[in-house]
């Protein structure tokens, strides 16, 4: 009933001034946990998985939790595959029924890049879906592999997104995938630079650890979207190992509180819904 489009939910965000959460989700105790924690805060969330950790939690399996969730959720909940990397996985996010999927072609030459997002998005849009994309480097991908760190130019990033027609547009503005190594630097004049050539919303990965004022400069500059795993996968893990022993329920238990806490806690930073 709940399952929404990305684009309705990001133009939403744009017109309160706040963002929407983007929570990686590896497992039916994270899934459970950010649901509740948007019924409770009444504020729509995307639900996510990133291609690399399908290892781990099949889309065939996860993906129908995912999209069982957000039907039966209170609030509007979209379901994305993120950083979709081959064609077999994207098209199988699409059939399931994801409200939208991302193609990582950010690794590619800037040619490439277009060409490929543009056939992904035009395969999203053609089955009703949304589409990301993303331009300029993070440097390590969502499941850690390597990479240089580019920041995204905002010339490229017009020319993207308009030739590519994506719905929402990752960038690359000192953020990075998985725990910060030192204090963040991001680059807000990039952001404001990208965000004045672009109207299109705009996306930042790698969201743990960037801290609430980054969050909000981050929204006041035309974050729409904000993505976060890697601090739900240490909050499930934490929880379970303080709980120890073997009571497998107990554990779950703590993992699903402790996802639903983490959850809360970024939602009210990226804004809680105005409009009902
Ligand atoms: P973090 O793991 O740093 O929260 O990044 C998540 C992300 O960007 C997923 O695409």
């Amino acid at each position: 009933m709940a399952l929404s489009g990305l684009k309705t939910l990001l133009e939403e965000a744009g017109r309160e001034g706040r963002a929407v959460g983007a929570f990686n989700v590896a497992s039916i105790e994270m899934i459970l946990g950010c649901i509740q924690a948007a019924e409770e805060t009444a504020t729509p969330i995307i639900l996510q998985a990133a291609e690399v950790r399908l290892a781990a939690t099949p889309l065939d399996i996860l993906g129908p939790a995912m999209l069982g969730a957000a039907r039966a959720a209170r609030v509007p909940v979209a379901v994305q595959l993120d950083h979709g990397k081959t064609e077999k996985t994207i098209l199988k996010a699409l059939d399931m029924g994801f409200t939208s999927i991302m193609f990582d072609g950010s690794s590619l030459p800037m040619e490439e890049n277009i060409a490929m997002t543009r056939y992904f998005a035009d395969m999203a849009h053609a089955r009703g879906a949304c589409a990301e994309g993303e331009i300029g480097s993070l440097g390590a991908g969502e499941g850690g592999e390597g990479g240089r760190a580019a920041c995204t130019d905002p010339r490229e990033a017009a020319l993207f997104a308009a030739r590519t027609g994506v719905d929402a547009l990752a960038v690359a503005i000192g953020n990075a995938h998985g725990v910060y190594a030192g204090t963040p630097d991001f680059r807000f004049d990039i952001l404001s630079d990208v965000s004045a050539r672009c109207s299109v919303p705009l996306v930042l990965h790698g969201g743990t650890g960037a801290g609430e004022e980054r969050f909000r400069r981050c929204i006041r500059g035309g974050i729409r979207k904000i993505n976060i795993a890697t601090a739900f996968f240490m909050a499930d893990a934490r929880a379970r190992a303080e709980v120890g022993g073997e009571d497998y329920f107990a554990m779950s238990r703590a993992a699903r509180e402790a996802v639903r806490r983490t959850a809360e806690e970024h939602i009210r930073i990226f804004g809680t819904r105005k409009e009902l």
